[in-house]
């Protein structure tokens, strides 16, 4: 495959950046001055309410005397508590992830008829079409799986034989159908980078339609094809957490916006895919684990809080990581004194790392999420709270299933799709009004020259 090259020399860009530069200035105060909320965000740091919704509810503070009081987070989908459904689920010994997505499709919880009825489509509907995987997969291979899914979620329009109609039968349809191709496409778009960019073997397993998403996932990205299930309950966990998280997180929000445009569902989907894929967003795991292997190398003693709040500092200051000054997996736009779905993914790195090699990792994100706070705060010079996010622990149990770092932001993909795809639905169905914001202009206005005189 042949690179693009940039046909201008450094000089050439520089300039044209210093133009950009200076054209592209706005002064901070005019955010306060034109009432305008930065990222969607009241002054105090709360969404600006954009929608209506019956999908999910993510509870992180409450509001008294206008002011802000944080408390411990929550997250319900359908008004069911997250927590309660993975306890559930995990009491009972079995998978959850397909429970909750027809919740969120369905907005009721499934019977055992339905669940069966449920997790039959999805098997029925994994395969890809024919020649997808050469055509689609294999060719152009992409560094970053995240790309390559959302390039080929666009291409299965192709494929659709009808794929603009935006009645609930069809977005039905389509979204049953992206559920169940994109743990696929995910799996074989890494084994193809295996094979192009690592230069190791690519396996393309076929696939089991009597395997629920989790095990179709383990089954698929490793050379054996085995995988116990303790290992698929465990991933199941992960795919249950990352189902869903209100209409106002970025991924969702994209998918709403593109939704409401009413273009088609698989554009809408990629561009969830193409948000999430952002270090800010979905991103962050891969993230975490980057600043993880920093800051190992930076003390001497991974298990001592001392030495990881100073590390910490380090990161703040931009000395240390990736230098944008972000503890990855800490802080959160909602949630205040924790994070439901970091709370239950603690949990399970604690009982699958203590007592293997992967303990002193363990305690060292222990560390990281102990120590934040007050660094943060002697840091930013302000007093509020900050939590571990759902991706401080996350990338931690991937790895203790084997899972490659190419695939920790895909597998969020592989859960959020449920959301998305209900949120889509809950758009069209409710909504009908394109979302259209406004900005205000800060440029006044110019007279137009003419070439000789500029
Ligand atoms: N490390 C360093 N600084 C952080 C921080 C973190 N983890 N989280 C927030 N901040 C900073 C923000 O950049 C902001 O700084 P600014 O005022 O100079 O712009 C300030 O603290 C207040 O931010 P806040 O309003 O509390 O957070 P937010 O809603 O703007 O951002 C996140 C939320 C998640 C984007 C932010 O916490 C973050 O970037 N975290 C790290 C990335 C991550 O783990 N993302 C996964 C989210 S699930």
């Amino acid at each position: 495959m042949s690179e693009i090259r940039a046909n201008i020399s450094q000089n050439d860009i520089q300039t044209l950046c210093d133009t950009i530069q200076k054209y592209n200035q706005i002064e901070q105060g005019s955010y306060d001055r034109f009432n305008v909320k930065r990222g969607l965000r009241n002054a105090d740091g709360t969404g600006v309410m954009a929608g209506v919704t019956r999908v999910c509810s993510v509870d992180g503070y409450y509001i008294e005397d206008g002011e802000l009081i944080p408390r411990e987070g929550n997250l319900y989908y359908r008004g069911y508590s997250m927590t309660d459904i993975v306890a559930g689920c995990n009491a009972e010994d079995r998978f959850g992830f397909e429970e909750v997505a027809w919740l969120l499709l369905f907005g009721t919880l499934p019977t055992q008829e339905q669940l069966e009825f449920f997790c039959g489509l999805l098997g029925r509907n994994r395969e890809l079409p024919e020649d997808f995987i050469e055509d689609m997969i294999m060719k152009a291979p992409s560094p970053d799986i995240m790309n390559k899914l959302s390039r080929s979620i666009l291409s299965l329009y192709s494929y659709d034989p009808n794929p603009d109609d935006t009645s609930l039968e069809n977005v039905l349809r389509q979204s049953i159908g992206l559920m169940a191709k994109l743990p696929v496409i995910m799996a074989y778009a890494y084994q193809v980078k295996r094979r192009h960019y690592y230069h190791k073997s690519m396996y393309i397993h076929q696939i089991k339609p009597e395997f629920r998403t989790a095990e179709t996932i383990l089954r698929s990205i490793r050379a054996d094809k085995s995988f116990t299930d303790r290992e698929a309950k465990l991933l199941d966990t992960c795919l249950m957490i990352h189902a869903e998280h209100g209409g106002g997180n970025n991924s969702t929000f994209a998918t709403r916006v593109l939704t409401s445009s009413g273009t088609d569902t698989y554009a809408a989907i990629a561009a969830g895919i193409g948000a999430l894929k952002g270090p800010r967003h979905g991103g962050a795991n891969k993230k975490v684990c980057d600043m993880v292997e920093s800051i190992k190398a930076d003390v001497k003693d991974m298990t001592d809080p001392g030495q990881v709040a100073d590390a910490l500092v380090k990161v703040m200051r931009r000395e240390l990581g990736d230098g944008s000054g972000l503890i990855y997996g800490m802080g959160h736009a909602v949630y205040t004194l924790s994070d439901p779905r970091a709370s239950i993914l603690r949990a399970k790195a604690e009982e699958f790392a203590v007592g293997t090699d992967f303990e002193p990792e363990y305690r060292l994100l222990r560390n990281i999420e102990q120590m934040t706070p007050q660094v943060f705060a002697a840091e930013k010079g302000i007093t509020k709270p900050i939590c571990a996010n759902v991706d401080l622990y996350s990338g931690l149990i991937y790895k203790m299933l084997q899972i490659p770092d190419d695939l920790f932001t895909p597998i969020f993909t592989a859960a959020r799709v449920a959301g998305w795809s209900a949120h889509r639905i809950e758009e069209l169905l409710t909504c009908n009004k394109i979302i259209r914001p406004a900005y205000k202009s800060v440029n006044g206005h110019h007279e137009y020259l003419k070439l000789q005189d500029r």
